[in-house]
C-alpha cells in the first residue's frame, strides 16, 4: 500500500482552517522553524503545521488524516537527539505547543496532571512550589516538553537515583491514529490490570498515538544537596570508581562523567566556568547527593572521598554555594551543545550495566583510534549511559560517509556484548534505525512491527522511524 499523502491539497487546508482558524501554517517562513530538531544537521519541511489546543481538536485532525491518507508527525519542542519528531516525509506536522497547561496538582495524592506542551522545568518548578518533586531532568529541561520526554522516555542526570520518565508516569490520555480518544491506565501507583498500555506508549516516539494528557507521580522535594567534582588522571579509573560508590551502599542523585575534551570544548560556552582543568586531568566525575538530613549525607560524602582516594586523583572540589553548584551543573548540561558546535558530528547514546563502563570507554577509544576519529565522551556514568560525540574534524568525506557507519556498528556490537543497548535516553528515531538489528532479532522486530500495525493500520503516524527498512 502506498497511497500515503506527503503533500496537502487546498481542500485539506480548508478543513484544517475551518477546524483551527489561524492555527494552520504553510510556507517556508513558518515551516522552517519546524524542519529541524537538535539532531545533527537534518532539515525536513512539513507541508503544513497545525496547532491544536484540545484533545478534541487532535482527535479531529487525526481522524481527518486517517480518512484522507495524510501522513502526520507529532512534534513537541524539537530538542530531540534522534530525529523522532521530524517530518521526514513531509505531510502534516502536529505541534503540541498550544497544549501547554498544567491541569491539576493533586497534593493529596502527590500527582500532577498536565498537557504535553508544558516545558519540563516549568512543570518541575510548579510542583516544587508545593514542596513536590518530579525528578527526570534531561539536559534540555529548560526548553523540552514533557510530552517529548514521554515520547522518547527521556532520562538525565537524576535517573541514576530516581529512574527515567517511564518510572513517573501513571496514566496517559492518548488519541489513536484513527481519532479515538482513550486513557491507557488509571491514576494509581499499583496496577495489575491487563496489559500495560501506558508503558507501551512511553518511548514509542510518536509512532503509536498522540499523547494529550499525562498523569505523573511526585515525591517530596529533597531539601539538601551536596556536589563534588573529582579529577582523575585516567578516564578508565573514573569509570572504575563509579560502581565502587554503589557497592558501598550509596546511591548518588547524580554521577556524571566528563572527558577532558568535553570540558575543554565547553568552558568557552559558559560565562562562569569554574577553573578546574589541569594538564594531567584526563576526566572528571561530578557527584551529587541529595536528601533531607545533611549529617547523614556528609557521612556518605566522606565515604565517597575515601573510595576515591584509592584512585589516581587530584584534589576534590566541593561546591560551597548554590551558585557554584549551579555553575558546575551548567557546565555539564552544556557539554553536548558545545562539543557539537566544533565540527560536523554524530552523537551516540550507548548504555551498559555500570560495572562494564570502563570496558565501554576503552572500546570507544580503541575504535576511534582504528578509524581515525575523535570521540568525546560524557554522560550519566552512574547508570552506565555514556554519550559518545564523534567529531568529523579532519576526516575525509569518504571516511565519514562510508567508514563511520562501520565504526558505529562495531561500537554498538561491543555495547550489546557488554550487556548494554544502543540508546539509553535519546531514542532511535531516524538516526539509529540502521542499527536496530544489533539490539533486536527479527522475531523481536516483527513483534514490534505488529504492534505498530494494530495501533496504526495505515502506517500514517510518524512513519520511517524506529524500524529498519519496510517503511512508507
Ligand atoms: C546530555 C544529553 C545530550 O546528557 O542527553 O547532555
Ligand atoms: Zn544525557
Amino acid at each position: 500500500m502506498n497511497n500515503k499523502q506527503t503533500t496537502v491539497s487546498e481542500e485539506h487546508l480548508l478543513y484544517f482552517q475551518q477546524l483551527l482558524g489561524n492555527r494552520v501554517h504553510t510556507g517556508e517562513a513558518v515551516t522552517a522553524h519546524y524542519a529541524s530538531d537538535h539532531t545533527e544537521d537534518f532539515v525536513f519541511y512539513p507541508a503544513v503545521v497545525v496547532k491544536p489546543e484540545s484533545t478534541e481538536e487532535v482527535s479531529a485532525i487525526l481522524r481527518y488524516c486517517y480518512e484522507h491518507d495524510l501522513i502526520v508527525t507529532p512534534s513537541g519542542a524539537r530538542t530531540g537527539l534522534s530525529g523522532g519528531a521530524l517530518a521526514n516525509h513531509g505531510g502534516v506536522l502536529l505541534s503540541l505547543e498550544r497544549m501547554n497547561r498544567i491541569l491539576e496538582i493533586d497534593e493529596h495524592n502527590h500527582q500532577v496532571t498536565t498537557e504535553p506542551g508544558v516545558i519540563t522545568e516549568v512543570l518541575q518548578q510548579a510542583v516544587r512550589e508545593k514542596g513536590l518533586f518530579y525528578p527526570p531532568d534531561p539536559a534540555s529541561k529548560g526548553s523540552c516538553f514533557i510530552g517529548g520526554n514521554i515520547a522518547e522516555n527521556s532520562g538525565g542526570p537524576k535517573a541514576v537515583k530516581y529512574g527515567v520518565t517511564k518510572d513517573w508516569v501513571l496514566n496517559l490520555e492518548i488519541v489513536l491514529p484513527t481519532g479515538e480518544i482513550m486513557w491507557t491506565g488509571a491514576n494509581v501507583i499499583k496496577n495489575a490490570t491487563g496489559y500495560n498500555l501506558t508503558q507501551l506508549v512511553i518511548g514509542s516516539e510518536g509512532t503509536l498515538a498522540v499523547v494529550t494528557k499525562i498523569v505523573l507521580r511526585l515525591i517530596p522535594h529533597p531539601t539538601q544537596t551536596l556536589l563534588m567534582l573529582v579529577p582523575f588522571r585516567q578516564g578508565t579509573q573514573a569509570c572504575e570508581a563509579v560502581s565502587k560508590i554503589f557497592m558501598a551502599g550509596i546511591i548518588p542523585s547524580g554521577l556524571e562523567y566528563m572527558d577532558r575534551d568535553a570540558i575543554l570544548y565547553t568552558i568557552p560556552h559558559v560565562d562562569d566556568a569554574p577553573d578546574i582543568l589541569k594538564d594531567d586531568h584526563d576526566a572528571h566525575l561530578l557527584i551529587e547527593l541529595d536528601g533531607f538530613n545533611l549529617d547523614v549525607m556528609m557521612l556518605d560524602c566522606e565515604k565517597i572521598m575515601e573510595l576515591m582516594e584509592q584512585f589516581d586523583i587530584d584534589e576534590i572540589l566541593f561546591a560551597e554555594s548554590e551558585a557554584q553548584k549551579e555553575s558546575l551543573w551548567k557546565l555539564r548540561r552544556k557539554v553536548g551543545e558545545a562539543v557539537k558546535s566544533h565540527s560536523i558530528y554524530k552523537e551516540e547514546d550507548t548504555v551498559v550495566p555500570r560495572f562494564q563502563l570502563p570496558q565501554l570507554l576503552s572500546a570507544v577509544k580503541r575504535i576511534g583510534k582504528a578509524y581515525g576519529f575523535q570521540a568525546v565522551c560524557y554522560g550519566h556514568a552512574g547508570d552506565g549511559n555514556l554519550h559518545v560525540n564523534i567529531l568529523k574534524g579532519t576526516l575525509s568525506d569518504e571516511a565519514w560517509h562510508n567508514q563511520l557507519p562501520k565504526a558505529i556498528r562495531e561500537l554498538f556490537t561491543e555495547v550489546v556484548k557488554l550487556g548494554g543497548t544502543i540508546s539509553g535516553e535519546h531514542g532511535i528515531g531516524l538516526v539509529q534505525r540502521p542499527f536496530m538489528d544489533i539490539a533486536f532479532s527479527d522475531i523481536q522486530l516483527d513483534l514490534m512491527r505488529s504492534i505498530k500495525q494494530v495501533f496504526d493500520p495505515k502506517g500514517l503516524l510518524n512513519p520511517g522511524k524506529i524500524f529498519p527498512d519496510k517503511v512508507i
